[in-house]
Parts: C-alpha cells; structure tokens; sequence
C-alpha cells in the first residue's frame, strides 16, 4: 500500500504544475491499451442503421398493422390538440368580455338565462360520436392484434435474463429475428424466469413473456430492413440491455438467411462454435473476456484457474468443472458471485459445450 502511495506522490511531484493533465492521461492511456490487447470476441455483425422515418412521431411504419394504430393515434392527437384550442380560445374571450369594469357594472342585474339546450346537446353529442369513433376503431384493431391468421409462419421466442432467443421451424436458433418480407409471422412467447416483453416499434406490437406459459403476437412484415427489438418489462439488471433485432429479408433472401445459418452451423470448428454459442446464448451478458467484472466471474484466464467455491473450497478450473458449470450453475458457485445464471441443459448440444470450453481456453 505504502508503495503505491509513493508512487503516486512522486509522480504528482515529478509532473508538477500542469502536468496533472498528462498523468491522468497516462494512466488512461494504460488502462485503454490493456483493453486493447484483450479485444471483446467480435460479436454479431454490426446491426445495418435504422431506417430513418418518414414519420414525425413515430418510429417506421413497417407492419402492415402499423398504419392502424399510427391512424387511431394522430385522430387522437388532433382532436385532442383542437379541442384544447377551442376550450383555451373560448376561456380566454369570456375572462375579456365579462371582466369587471367598475363596482357598479359588476352589482348590475344579471340575465336569468341559466342554459342552452342547443349547446348542451351540441357539447354532448359530438364527443359521443368521437368517442364511440374511437371505441370501434380501437377494438377492431385489438381483435385484428389477438387473432393471429392460420397460415402464418411460426417462430418461438424465447426470454432469458439477459437475451432473447428464436427458434425456427428449420430448426434453426438463433439471437435474432430474421423474417420474410410480406408473409404472416406468429411469434410464440415465452420466458425461463421472469416477466419479460417482446417489443418491436416498428411492427407496433409489444407482448408479455410470461414464464410458465405461452404468449402470441402477429405482424405481417411492409417493409425491407433492420429493426430493433427491446425487452419492455423491467427483469433486472441488465433489462437495458436486452436488446436484439429483427431482419426483414426478401422471400429469397430469407431462404438463402436459413440455408447459410444452417450450413455455418454444421461446418464450424469448435473455437469457432464455441464464440458462436458464447454470443448467442448470452454469456457475455454476465461474463466478461477483458478480466472486468460482471454479474459473474470473467472468462478471461479462467481456465486452469484456482477458484474458491462457496462452502467447498478450491478447485482447479478444468473441462468437467466449465460443463457443469452450464448444465448445474447452482452446485459450484465461486465465492463472491450470485447463484443467478440459469441452467443451459437440454439447450446447448454436447457440441457447443466443447466449443465452449475450446474458446474459454483460447482467452488468456
Ligand atoms: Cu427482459 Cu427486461
């Protein structure tokens, strides 16, 4: 400790006046050059930048739902904007026109007149169109939301503290939504701990993932492009950064998307499956590879490293114990670190655990 100290002063001295700038400086300069021999793994290709939209409100209109809601919202924007118009206009013409003007004028008999039939029926009426306008717009959109079509294409999603996942009828996984342009999607929900929701702007659908059951949404896809994906439901630390995206391809492109995933899949070497698995499955989100500290233990150095487990003492960090570590998280948890990560069995094939384990050795 003392050691430090001097270090420090003599090197506060040394830098005397205005040299502060360059020791703060420096010492940034260290810590930015140990980042950069410890690189993040290259994750998911960058996401291609959104869109901008032509809307003044509103993220893109990309669903063939979209313009619905975006309709119903600006009619209510409008009447709401008019009618605070009229009622501030009318508000401010009787404060002017019947303002006391002297003592007298103001103790001066008043007109008996107490109503007006017409305008009560007038303020009354229209409203009660506008809202009943409003009511049957509204509900014919929440049916049209809750009754996905029979002929969709079906994707699961998944929710996990801190990912979603999708599954595709080809037997695919992956971290994103890839779609076909122009065809009915139906997204099964689901969560593995808890309330999580799947929220995509530019589709204007928004559903709980509930663990324990399943939850739907549907969208019919207008437009090509990339799209964010948010979780809308606050599930913890990392909620903000659950994020992920949806892919609108052309028919084509989206069949060639399925084929190549498929094929990249099946040809990988194990270091390269095992990066794979580590970015898909949300392994980053708690487990850092540049030795910072997350919500667990970081994997950089982490093999053949000796880790104090709560309650057990200490074991050398080998294959069997990184494969149990994913299968049964909860029965070694090293000292210091919450019991959080959720289990990988029946998830990760025997395959990607290896990769895994290949890639964790890979991080020294
Ligand atoms: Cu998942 Cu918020």
């Amino acid at each position: 400790m003392k050691i430090i100290w001097d270090t420090l002063l003599s090197r506060f001295v040394e830098a005397g006046a205005g040299g502060a700038l360059s020791f703060t400086r420096g010492v940034f300069g260290r810590l930015l050059s140990v980042q950069q021999q410890n690189p993040a793994p290259p994750a998911l290709p960058a996401p291609p930048k959104v869109p901008e939209s032509p809307l003044f409100w509103m993220p893109n209109a990309a669903s063939e739902y979209s313009p619905h809601v975006d309709a119903l919202f600006n009619f209510l924007l409008w009447v709401s904007a008019i009618s605070i118009i009229g009622v501030a206009a009318a508000m401010i013409y009787f404060c002017v026109k019947y303002r006391a003007t002297s003592r007298e004028a103001n103790e001066a008999a008043e007109s008996q007149v107490d109503h007006s039939n017409t305008l009560e029926v007038t303020w009354s009426v229209i409203p009660l169109f506008l809202v009943i306008g409003v009511f049957v717009a509204g509900f014919k959109q929440y049916v049209d939301l809750r009754t996905p079509p029979r002929s969709a294409y079906e994707v699961h999603a998944t929710g996990q503290r801190w990912k979603w996942g999708f599954e595709y009828p080809e037997g695919l996984s992956h971290p994103e939504l890839h779609v076909p342009l122009g065809r009915n999607v139906r997204i099964m929900i689901q969560s593995v701990d808890v309330l999580h929701a799947l929220y995509i702007p530019e589709f204007r659908v928004k559903m709980d993932a509930v663990p324990g059951r399943y939850t739907e949404l549907w969208f019919k896809p207008t437009k090509e492009g990339t799209f964010p994906i948010y979780c809308a439901e606050y599930c913890g630390t990392s909620h903000s950064d659950m994020l992920t995206r949806v892919v609108v391809h052309t028919p084509e492109g989206f069949q060639a998307w399925v084929a190549e995933e498929i094929k990249k899949i099946e040809a990988m070497p194990l270091v390269d499956l095992g990066l794979l698995t580590f970015n898909q499955s949300g392994c980053s989100t708690c487990h850092s590879t540049d030795g910072s500290q997350k919500v667990g233990p970081t994997f950089k150095g982490l093999f053949g490293r000796q880790e104090k487990i709560t309650s057990l003492g200490t074991l050398n960090v080998d294959e069997n114990y990184i494969r149990e570590s994913i299968l049964e998280p909860q029965s070694k948890i090293v000292e210091g670190f919450p019991p959080s990560m959720p289990t990988f069995k029946g998830q990760l094939s025997d395959r990607r655990i290896s990769g895994l384990i290949e890639y964790i050795k890979t991080i020294k």
